[in-house]
């Protein structure tokens, strides 16, 4: 199961250290190698590795040909240059899976990166997924991608099979799944528990927090990481807050700007892995990354980040 614990060893021997979520002094981190990193880092359980709780997206126009290449080139070299390491793509983003590996090939950096990406089909159609996944390799200029993920659950068990024969391999070497849309929490949840899964990733902002009812305590109980897509629910929390003061309370834990405040709600929950927003600004990278600088929100902080946003 994994390279050198077992899942269920693993989740006995960090116990709630993983749980805490807190900076690389827990037993998940000792396990997993020391961290000399500032930057808050997360434990992927499967394994112990431990990965830096915010990455990037790459959906909305990161993979536009028609926009200027060294521009994303300059975000993703920016994610690198501030501590982070993960990219979540997909074949169906455009061309962005083109654009990521264009960019990591050109700055040296694939080695720097936590890739994931994913069979992104309607159906479940072996040979296409094969096919798809194949495609990915080669536009992602790689041999080996870290997460693999079936895309909106879309033929799950057909594509988690060949996810996890690849995985076997070592042409993966994590198996995830996909949504953003909490119809979906409840079959997620089943197959969390079915065991198949390193990633569950999910839609979590301070909008739609369904998760934190049925897919994250599953999520923690069955050892599997958390990755978070939409924490800026599409840009929307930008748009309830605009032209409001940041609230001195979240000064407390070191929030100078909106997308601090919506993130550190985010990876504030023990049981995220990571948070990958969306954006092809270098200027929003640092912002993001440097969400992990200072410390979360306790739970009584993020309620109040709640109440926050229901009074506005
Ligand atoms: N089913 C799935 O598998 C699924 C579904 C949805 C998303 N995803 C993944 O999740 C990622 C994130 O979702 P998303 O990109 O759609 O939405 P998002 O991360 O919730 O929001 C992206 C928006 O936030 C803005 N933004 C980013 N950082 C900011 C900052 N520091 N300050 C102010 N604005 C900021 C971006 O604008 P700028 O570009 O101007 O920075 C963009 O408009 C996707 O890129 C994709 O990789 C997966």
């Amino acid at each position: 199961m994994t390279d050198k614990y077992t899942r269920k060893e693993f989740l006995k021997l960090s116990g709630a250290a993983v749980g805490a979520g807190i900076f690389s002094t827990s037993i998940a981190g000792s396990i997993a190698n020391a961290q000399t990193s500032d930057l808050l880092h997360r434990t992927i359980h499967a394994t112990g590795e431990m990965i830096p709780a915010v990455g990037l997206g790459t959906a909305q126009t990161f993979g536009d040909l028609s926009q200027d290449f060294m521009a994303r080139r300059n975000t993703i070299e920016t994610l690198f240059a501030e501590g982070g390491t993960v990219i979540d793509t997909a074949p169906t983003y455009s061309n962005a899976e083109i654009v990521v590996g264009r960019a990591l090939d050109e700055l040296n950096a694939r080695d720097k990166c936590f890739l994931a990406t994913k069979t992104s089909l309607r159906d479940g159609d072996k040979q296409d997924g094969i096919d798809q996944n194949t495609q990915s390799f080669i536009d992602l200029k790689t041999d080996k991608i870290d997460l693999l993920q079936v895309h909106n659950h879309r033929g799950t068990d057909v594509h988690l099979e060949t996810i996890n024969e690849w995985r076997a391999e070592g042409k993966v070497r994590y198996a995830g799944l996909t949504h953003s849309n909490p119809d979906l929490n409840d079959a997620a949840v089943t197959v969390i528990e079915s065991g198949r899964l390193d990633f569950m990733q999910v839609q979590y902002n301070i909008f739609d927090r369904s998760v934190e009812e049925r897919v994250l305590p599953a999520a923690r109980d069955n050892g599997v990481a958390v990755m978070i897509n939409l924490p800026f629910a599409r840009g929307r929390v930008f748009q309830a807050t605009a032209g409001k003061e940041i609230p001195e309370f979240a000064k407390d834990f070191g929030v100078d700007s909106w997308g601090k405040f919506f993130l550190k709600f985010v990876i504030g929950h023990p049981d995220v892995t990571v948070a990958i927003p969306g954006t092809i600004f270098p200027h929003h990278v640092v912002d993001n990354i440097g969400a992990l600088k200072t410390r979360v929100p306790t739970e009584a902080e993020r309620q109040r980040m709640v109440q926050f946003m229901e009074d506005l």
